[in-house]
């Protein structure tokens, strides 16, 4: 008897009512318009195939974090009416995701058929993992299909306690292309491996350097979080952000590094600014030469150039977290330059999280990109080597 995570494929779905829980977690501006779709894109294989099969949908989904209360600008209803036109039919929206309403609408459903319930959110069972609610939820569908990578490292009802209910239960095609490529990534890496990371803080990263430590040639550490290991090593970048309580723990993976043999590479100049705003007047600077009321907000040329030559040499890259404030343009020419390097490289590249996948997107280096995830906390949590609750659930004993 083996614990086995069955493909969509291996399910009869002809006639059934699939709750096929998705990430459609996407962007929205202020006037509740979506700014990106990635995400409502990257499922439409499944969806589609779903379509094909007969199968009657009930898509399920997050959107932002509305913590138990109905927020009408965190409604699904913009998300269906996309979904509605990349598919080219309708998909009724009821206004809640448990209740008469959506249980009518879900025995009503032709075949091919497709409805997406109200955010998952709105209400708190669905974080707190509530079993009354997910047994709402299972009476809805015959069979389950989870396709949300990006929501697969949260242990919340729709894709924890749900799938346990239901006895024929599979991964969707997304969510198993990204499991294939990180575990591809994490399995047999052609080397060199680099790995890149950035982001703000130390503390949201440091299992995951740990993790890489054991894995990869190369690590190299851009973005505010570096400042902490800068500090590790001694040296201050006057006001730049340092978690003083992280430092002894990136001080551990300095020497854990030289005791593996990797080789960790720092940023070692900065764009400096004395106030964050995007049109501050700024200087580059080497860590050296720091005035005391400096803040970093990227990394500078001579960096650019070193992280650029260990991108290029290798064979296989890991990317996840901004170089610098990138959500300001004066501040974002780091991470554009390390999107650029992970591009040409000609590396298996797998990259992942919002910054880092939206920098490839502006400059249109995404298509040379082996694998962008569509989970960003999920990818990390996969590379440290973390069960992922949504992928636990999905296993089935044969
Ligand atoms: C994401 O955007 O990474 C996923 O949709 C998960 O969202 P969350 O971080 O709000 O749980």
């Amino acid at each position: 008897m083996t614990d086995v995570i069955k493909s969509i494929e291996d399910l009869p779905l002809e006639g059934r009512r699939l709750f096929l829980r998705v990430d459609f977690n996407v962007p929205l501006d202020a006037d509740g318009k979506i700014t990106d779709d990635t995400r409502i894109q990257a499922a439409l294989p499944t969806i589609r195939y779903a379509r094909e099969q007969k199968a009657r949908i009930i898509l399920a989904s997050h959107l932002g974090r509305p913590k138990g209360k109905k927020d009408p600008k965190q409604s699904m209803v913009p998300v269906g009416e996309r979904l509605a036109e990349l598919l080219d039919t309708d998909v009724v929206v009821p206004d809640d995701c448990v209740g008469d309403g959506p249980r009518k609408l879900a025995s009503d459903l032709r075949e091919g058929g497709v409805m997406l319930l109200e955010n998952l959110r709105f209400h708190n069972e669905e974080e707190a993992d509530d079993i009354d609610f997910a047994r709402q939820l299972a009476a809805l569908c015959d069979v389950y299909v989870n396709d949300a990578f990006g929501a697969a490292h949260r242990a919340h009802a729709s894709v924890h306690a749900l799938p346990r209910l239901v006895a024929d239960r599979a991964a969707g095609f997304l969510m198993k292309k990204e499991l294939d490529a990180l575990g591809n990534l994490l399995a047999s890496p052609e080397r060199p491996f680099v790995a890149v990371l950035g982001g703000a803080k130390v503390s949201d990263k440091i299992a995951v350097v740990d993790s890489l430590l054991t894995k990869v040639d190369t690590l190299i550490i851009g973005g505010a979080m570096a400042y902490t290991f800068l500090a590790a090593q001694g040296i201050r970048l006057g006001k730049s952000r340092v978690e003083e309580d992280r430092i002894a723990v990136a001080k551990r993976a300095l020497l854990k590094a030289e005791a593996r043999r990797v080789e960790v590479l720092l940023p070692s100049d900065h764009v400096v600014v004395t106030e964050v705003k995007p049109d501050a007047p700024s200087r580059i600077l080497s860590s050296g030469e720091f005035p005391e009321d400096g803040i970093a907000v990227d990394i500078g040329m001579d960096t650019i150039a070193a992280f650029d030559r260990a991108i290029r040499k290798a064979r296989t890259v890991f990317w996840n977290g901004p170089m610098g404030i990138f959500e300001m343009e004066a501040f974002a020419e780091g991470t554009r330059r390390v999107a650029q390097a992970v591009a040409h490289s000609g590396a298996t590249s797998v990259v992942g999280g919002g910054d880092s996948v939206s920098a490839l997107k502006k400059s249109g280096f995404l298509p040379f990109v082996s694998h962008v995830s569509t989970g960003g906390g999920a990818s990390l949590e996969f590379v440290e080597g973390q069960p992922l609750p949504g992928v636990e659930a999905l296993k089935v004993t044969e």
